[in-house]
């Protein structure tokens, strides 16, 4: 079988050659005594032109079929008239592999909304819609391994069930082989963990960190990228329950050698996709943001704003005291940036990505390393256009008596991370990191607004299906 996508990059070659290949038909068009199949397989965006004349044996039977059938053919490769393509494929033999006639087939209507796809996510792979997300997808996934690869980092497969909450938000989904429909018999008993898989509380991890941090202390440079959960009941258009994170961490870095590698890192991205994938932006431009070429240039060669949370305050204060916008939640010092604020920040005021560092340790993870004015910590977030948080991502807390101290402030028990605090007393130096989340960046580079439309399956509250 010939994937279409070579078809393609070696045509001009494969001039009056014999190939076989299959696809799904975009079209099916028939004149008196021609037919034309537009064929998708899935390799590339584009479609590849079968012409079937009536000589072909079962000419009747393939030239009535609907969009959606996938069919096989052996054909010989030819120049095309026909505008639009440089070549095409004259069939000799077309076997209907796959029907879509029968009832039921629910993507036989030509224009598909992204809400009713959603309903049926096992088949919207095969819309031209999908099939570019999913290659962009594949894209950023791939150009992740190579761009750590290149800047020596090591690639390391955090746990995924752990008794840690990274975060300290308490957003745990629990894992347990416990029957829960015993323990719910109406009496307040206490759970018995001796008779639970681990002996103790076991939770799906938020973020593979804090083991990232252990193998940096011995490994320099690592990062993680694997599935993460978050129990968190966000009906938003950027929250999943299962998302897929991307956690570089490396010893000897601060927080601008942080950041450095994470505006490096999204640059190197949007380059690898400006290059392996133009007809894919090309065809979300044409139906979802007219500027989305544009606008990926534009951020692949501009500096990154840095700023701390202070300044962005201001900045919005400014904003709402000149009247130049208004904003439903308060903006005060102290508080964390509601997405409205970051917004402003991005769409408005910078027109770019912005760095916000060195936030209030009041709202942020217990881990980060406190500023000499024990006040903030040395945080990063990355805001990017039409997304908002993008990565977040902090220097370390090096000094095990204040993490010990920030763990105590955030309810976290200190025997539990006990081998989290030993990388502080044995051979410790100063490291950073971040995580990004992959579905986030997806959104952004696809121009997609809705985060359940980049990920095959999507979990989200109340929603597990498939
Ligand atoms: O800011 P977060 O919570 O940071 C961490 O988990 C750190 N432990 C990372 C690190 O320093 N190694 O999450 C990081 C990123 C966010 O910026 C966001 O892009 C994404 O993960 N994210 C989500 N994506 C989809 N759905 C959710 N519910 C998400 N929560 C966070
Ligand atoms: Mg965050």
């Amino acid at each position: 079988m010939t994937l279409i996508k070579s078809l393609f990059s070696d045509g001009q070659e494969l001039i009056n050659k014999e190939v076989s290949l299959f696809g799904w038909a975009r079209s099916v068009r028939r004149s008196k005594n021609v037919a034309f199949l537009a064929l998708n397989d899935g390799s590339t965006q584009g479609t590849i032109q079968v012409v079937c004349d009536e000589n072909l044996a079962n000419f009747e039977e393939v030239s009535g079929k609907l969009a959606g059938t996938c069919f096989s053919v052996d054909g010989v490769v030819v120049k095309s008239m026909g505008k639009g393509q440089s070549i095409e494929i004259q069939a000799k033999k077309v076997v209907v592999e796959g029907d879509v006639s029968s009832e039921g087939y629910p993507l036989q209507k030509k224009a598909t909304s992204l809400e009713f796809l959603r309903e049926i996510p096992h088949l919207r792979a095969r819309t031209n819609t999908f099939g570019a997300v999913f290659r962009l997808r594949h894209s950023i996934s791939f150009a992740t391994h190579q761009f750590f690869h290149q800047e020596n980092f090591y690639y390391m497969n955090t746990p995924i069930v752990t008794a840690s909450d990274c975060e300290g938000a308490g957003e745990l989904f629990r894992v347990t082989t416990l029957d829960l429909d015993k323990l719910a018999d109406g009496e307040k008993k206490k759970v018995d963990y001796n008779f639970d898989f681990y002996k103790k509380p076991a939770y799906l991890t938020v973020s593979g960190q804090l083991n990232a941090e252990a193998m940096a202390m011995g490994l320099g440079r690592v990062y993680t990228f694997g599935p993460t959960f978050r129990a968190e009941n966000s009906h938003t258009s950027r929250h999943l329950s299962e998302f897929w994170m991307v956690e570089p961490e490396a010893a000897g870095f601060d927080l601008n050698d942080n950041m450095d590698l994470a505006e490096n890192y999204l640059k190197y991205l949007i380059n690898f996709i400006l290059k392996e994938n133009p007809e894919e932006l090309a065809f979300l431009a044409q139906h979802y943001q007219k500027d989305l070429v544009e606008s990926l240039e534009k951020v692949r060669s501009s500096n990154f704003v840095r700023l701390t949370y202070t300044e962005a305050i201001s900045i919005l204060e400014e904003a709402m005291k000149n009247k130049k916008v208004k904003f439903e939640y308060k903006v005060a010092y102290g508080t964390d940036l509601q997405s409205e604020h970051e917004r402003y920040l991005t769409d408005v005021h910078f027109k770019g990505p912005v760095f916000v560092t060195d936030y209030p340790k009041s709202f942020k993870a217990f881990y980060m390393k406190l500023n000499d004015d024990n006040e903030t910590v040395r945080a990063m977030d990355l805001l990017i256009p039409g997304i908002g948080e993008l990565i977040g991502g902090s220097q370390r807390e090096d000094n095990e008596e204040k993490l010990l101290a920030r763990m105590k402030d955030a309810h976290l028990d200190p025997e539990t991370y006990d081998w989290y605090l030993q990388l502080r007393r044995f051979g410790s130096i100063k490291h950073s990191g971040f995580g990004m989340g992959l579905e986030r960046m997806i959104m952004y580079v696809t121009g997609m607004s809705n985060i359940r439309d980049v990920i095959a399956f999507p979990r989200f509250p109340g929603s597990a299906e498939f």
